[in-house]
């Protein structure tokens, strides 16, 4: 093994030589494979040019979900000291490269070279919020274990469950929630909920079928194909429509989520929701 790893950076040191040549500015051997001296795996950590070249990346690459100013936005906010998939070094190397299964967060490994990750993380270090400073303050003082159960409760005014699944359990028509801690930042849940309309989740858009003989469907489509459109109405019912009997399709701005949930919550209720869906981050709950 030792002489396989021995062989394997004399290669390596080949290779730099001979793109060391090619470049003419006056770059030190690759040292050899010691501990870092400094508590960081990360052998670009702080330092201004990988800094600024990591943000050069980042704007290319990441900004697009995670928020120009790394606040993210529909996707987690890289900014705060909440880490789902670990905030050490390593850890959020290892969710840059490998990505994150199930989610939008692609396999960065594809396309870019290590490297290139460490000084992203540079840069993500290098806008960091103060220390102990988190996005979920505002929400801290909510009681997860109340907004659980006004979550759930089928007599109460809030009805979330009738359309959110949560680890199982639940309805269809809105998106599975069970992850939802782990996938939003605080602001976009909040604005979920009492804006709904503002984003609407993707495949989530509501349609409006009209037939030539005057029957309406609402409903998201789901499926599609030269003869024929299926949507789920808001009933939760699969409609089969045939495209020759249509007459009109519209698509509705409006979210399905009830506008005003928070005119039928008070401010506490509303932060005890948001507490128990910070909880939410797939698994189930530890107690
Ligand atoms: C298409 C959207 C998208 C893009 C582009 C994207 N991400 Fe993500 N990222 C996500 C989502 C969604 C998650 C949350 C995954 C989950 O549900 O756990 C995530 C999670 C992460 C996490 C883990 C956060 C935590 O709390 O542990 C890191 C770190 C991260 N992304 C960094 C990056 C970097 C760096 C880039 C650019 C190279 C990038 N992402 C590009 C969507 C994206
Ligand atoms: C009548 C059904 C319905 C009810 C009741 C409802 N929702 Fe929704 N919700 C939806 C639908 C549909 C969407 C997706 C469309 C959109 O983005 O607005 C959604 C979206 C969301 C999202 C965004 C999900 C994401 O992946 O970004 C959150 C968070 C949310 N709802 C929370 C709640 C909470 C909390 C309650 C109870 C206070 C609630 N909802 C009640 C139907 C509902």
């Amino acid at each position: 093994m030792k002489v396989f790893l021995k062989i394997g950076s004399a290669v390596l040191f080949a290779l730099f030589l001979i793109t060391a040549t090619s470049c003419s500015r006056n770059t030190t051997p690759p040292s050899k494979a010691t501990a870092a001296p400094n508590k960081s795996a990360n052998p670009f950590q702080g330092k201004p040019e990988a800094i600024q070249e990591g943000q050069n990346m980042y704007r290319s690459y990441c900004s697009g979900c995670h928020g120009g100013s790394g606040h993210g936005g529909k996707c987690p906010d890289l900014t705060d000291d909440l880490w789902i998939h670990g905030g050490a070094d390593e850890e959020v190397f290892l969710t840059i490269n490998k990505g994150v299964s199930g989610t939008e967060m692609r396999n960065f490994e594809v396309g870019l070279k290590p490297e290139e990750i460490w000084k992203l993380i540079a840069y993500i270090r290098s806008i960091a919020a103060a220390g102990g400073e988190s996005a979920w303050k505002p929400f801290e003082d909510g009681d997860a274990a109340h907004g659980k159960a006004l979550f759930s409760d089928a007599k109460g005014q809030a009805q979330c469950y009738r359309c959110h699944m949560v680890l199982g359990e639940g309805g269809r028509i809105g998106p599975d929630l069970s992850r939802i801690g782990a996938k939003r930042t605080p602001d976009y849940i909040l604005e979920s909920i009492v804006k709904p309309s503002a984003d609407i989740v993707d495949g989530y858009l509501q349609f409006t079928v009209t037939t030539k003989n005057g029957t309406e469907t609402i409903g998201y489509k789901k499926n599609e194909d030269n003869f024929t459109m299926q949507l789920i109405s808001t009933e939760d019912e699969l409609v089969s429509l045939e495209k020759s009997d249509i007459a009109s399709v519209s698509t509705n701005k409006n979210s399905v989520m009830v506008e005003g949930l928070e005119k039928l919550l008070s401010k506490k209720e509303l932060h005890d929701i948001m507490a128990y869906l910070k909880t939410l981050n797939g698994k189930p709950a530890s107690k």
